[in-house]
């Protein structure tokens, strides 16, 4: 290729990457498969490396994040970013209404939006693309933070359609709840402190020096206001929604995220709406703003010193309220972890009944300085367990503080704490009852071996029974065994064995992650299973060589190391490597040849694989996997709940119709 054509094609590439981005983060409706976007990245990346005289300053491969920042530049804001005046009683609200429609002496449309409890960030976009975003500062001047910007996905780096040249549109930068428990979660197992609420992380993920760990923290943006148009909308409103024309995650009309009304009472409606209606959100809000939608009426209205007369916010009340804390519990996690459990009289809060609390570990017990019986405060903020943030003293009756336990409530044994850790735990990882099914709960999860039909109560049945122990039992189970066991059905009965015998071809990855090592997450798993092969390479592996290992630090290594250094972990392992689990990394292993050049489609729900082990399949036999069926699909993988639509194209264009038995007698030829 001549460099003129690989400049193209690097073009060509980023255009389409920016357009699948956005089809797939801000439109919700994927337009190529994962797999494909991949490939696509991967190709870019490889030519950007060749010639970076051709790579774009927003190419879609800067999304992962590079950068590493020293220090974040502080530059002027173009235009000064005002902060809103706000309120917490509706009557306020009618007055700045009456007052804007009074001093205008015309009627008025307003705008109700949502106030997004995140960070504000203002976007600089110059020729369509991204040129510079910064944090709101104060006011005045913000940080330059345009590399961690660029890492969250539904920031669009180049836009589309009829855009103005040179504009700013701001908006909120936030973590959606289920980003914030996922990031929390890994946090836990890492035994790291845990993040206080979604606003905070938020905060602090944009102010990370490496864009890299940005791009891993699922940041979201929703934009609420465009700076610097001319003619293009004559006010807010209609500059929002044009703005999503342009790329842009706007708020959704349809959901009453944002509303036009010209009267008050249109805005009371939205607020109570929102007031009812803000828990079934994905991420947080602190109450509604109101604005005067006219561009033109804005400007008459003005400024007072800080901020503007045209808009204000009305915020929620923080649902706060007191109960008493009736006691405390103590449960023990799969890995021995001890957590104390607050026992509350029940109450109202959120639009749920509060009868728990988690206290996390010893040191926030003792930082709360708590008693039986005490009056406390609970709160509700974007985590779904409550939390205590106080305790109402005068109101103490007894004295009786809480007592950290010594020993497990379950086994017994004693509890230890370790140096520099948070946590208590116990020491009988082999017999106390919650470790041994919590273990075996995890080795079955979706993400390790995937055993389906074996929930927590099977599972301890089985334990009590005797019929498991361990997660090497499993592989032992015999058909009557499993039917000798209320509620187990000949169907599922069969239905489990058929999945414990799939979890065989789980990869070493998953069983690695599957076998609960602490502080041995899905990535660092991955990581592992990378760097070592096999298991008995990383069994075998020195501290220095684990610690070569991108993202393994002291803690993980020392985790790994005293893991194998017990006797009972390594026959553990030599049964399962009897039993036929994989302990070898595939370097992309191929099964056969059988489905070479041949493209096939999946589609509808499957009792043996999933969709992704399906996938495997099909490229472990060197087939591709294909999004749509089209006259190029050789097979269509057809499971239950199919759409008509699809079957009866596949009918007309010809295409071979497997269901999943016949896939997978095809492939075992
Ligand atoms: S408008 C002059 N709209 O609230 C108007 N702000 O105190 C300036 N915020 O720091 C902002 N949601 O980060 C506006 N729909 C919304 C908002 C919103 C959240 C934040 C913003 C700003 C603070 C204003």
């Amino acid at each position: 290729m001549d460099t003129q054509s690989i400049e193209a094609k690097i073009a060509a590439l980023s255009t389409a990457l920016h357009a699948h981005n956005h089809a797939y983060y801000v439109l919700n409706t994927p337009s190529i498969s994962d797999y494909e976007f991949d490939m696509m990245l991967k190709e870019l990346e490889t030519l950007e490396k060749q010639y970076p005289e051709f790579a774009q300053t927003n190419s879609p491969t800067k999304r992962v994040g590079q950068d590493l920042t020293k220090k974040f530049l502080t530059q002027k804001h173009r235009f000064p970013m005002l902060s809103l005046s706000n309120s917490y009683s509706e009557q306020e609200i009618i007055d700045w209404a009456e007052r804007c429609l009074k001093l205008l002496g015309e009627t008025s449309e307003f705008v109700c939006e949502l106030k997004y409890d995140g960070v504000a960030i203002g976007l600089h976009y110059l020729e369509g693309n991204l040129h510079q975003a910064l944090t709101r500062g104060d006011g005045e001047q913000g940080e330059v933070v345009t590399a961690n910007v660029r890492t969250i996905r539904t920031v669009p780096l180049v836009l589309s359609g009829t855009y103005p040249t040179d504009f700013e549109i701001r908006g909120e930068i936030f973590m959606p709840h289920q980003q914030f428990a996922i990031l929390n979660k890994q946090r836990e197992a890492m035994g790291e402190p845990l993040f206080a609420n979604p606003r905070n992380t938020a905060s602090g993920t944009l102010k990370l020096l490496d864009s890299k760990e940005v791009s891993k923290r699922g940041l979201d943006c929703y934009l609420y206001g465009v700076h610097g148009l001319k003619s293009e909308a004559a006010g807010h409103y209609e500059a929002v929604l044009l703005a999503k024309k342009w790329g842009f995650k706007v708020p959704d009309p349809a959901l009453r995220m944002i509303e036009k009304t010209n009267s008050i009472e249109g805005i009371m409606d939205f607020i109570h709406y929102w007031d009812v209606h803000r828990n079934e959100l994905p991420f947080d809000i602190d109450g509604v703003v109101l604005k005067v939608n006219s561009y033109e009426q804005q400007t008459l209205l003005g400024l007072t010193a800080k901020s503007p007369r045209w808009a204000i916010a009305y915020k929620f009340k923080t649902e706060r309220v007191e109960t008493i804390l009736e006691s405390v519990n103590f449960q023990v996690g799969r890995t021995g972890a001890i957590t104390p459990v607050a026992n509350l009289l029940p109450v109202q809060l959120g639009g749920t009944t509060v009868k728990r609390a988690s206290l996390h570990n010893a040191d926030q017990i003792n930082k709360l300085d708590l008693c039986i019986g005490d009056t406390i405060q609970v709160e509700k903020g974007g985590e779904i367990i409550p939390k205590i943030v106080g305790v109402n003293t005068s109101l103490r009756k007894h004295q009786e503080r809480i007592q950290f336990i010594e020993h497990c409530p379950e086994c017994h044994s004693p509890l230890t704490r370790q140096e520099g850790e948070a946590q208590h735990y116990c020491t009988n990882e082999l017999n106390c009852p919650p470790q041994v099914t919590g273990k075996i709960l995890h080795f079955i999860s979706r993400k390790a071996l995937n055993i389906d039909g074996l929930g927590e109560e099977t599972v301890e049945l089985m334990f009590v029974k005797k019929l498991i122990n361990n997660v090497l039992d499993l592989f032992y189970l015999t058909f009557d065994q499993l039917l000798s066991l209320e509620r187990m059905a000949e169907k599922s009965a069969n239905n489990l064995l058929k999945s414990i015998e799939a979890a065989k071809q789980v990869p070493f990855e998953r069983v690695l992650y599957g076998l609960g090592i602490r502080y041995v997450g899905e990535t660092v798993a991955k990581k592992l299973a990378q760097a070592f092969l096999n298991i008995d390479q990383l069994q075998s592996a020195t501290t220095e060589e684990l610690l070569l290992v991108d993202e393994i630090g002291e803690k993980i290594a020392s985790s790994i190391r005293s893991y194998f250094e017990q006797a009972q972990n390594v026959a553990l392992i030599e049964g399962l490597k009897q039993v036929g689990l994989q302990f070898q990394s595939e370097e992309k292993k191929q099964d056969s040849n059988l489905l070479e050049g041949k493209t096939c489609v999946i589609s509808g729900t499957f009792d043996t694989f999933s969709r992704d082990e399906l996938k495997e399949l099909i490229e472990r036999n060197g087939g591709k996997l294909g999004t749509s069926v089209s006259a190029k699909t050789h097979f269509l993988i057809a499971g239950a709940n199919m759409g008509p639509a699809k079957l009866q194209k596949a009918t007309d264009l010809g295409v071979t119709l497997l269901t999943e038995n016949e896939f997978i007698q095809l492939i075992s030829q």
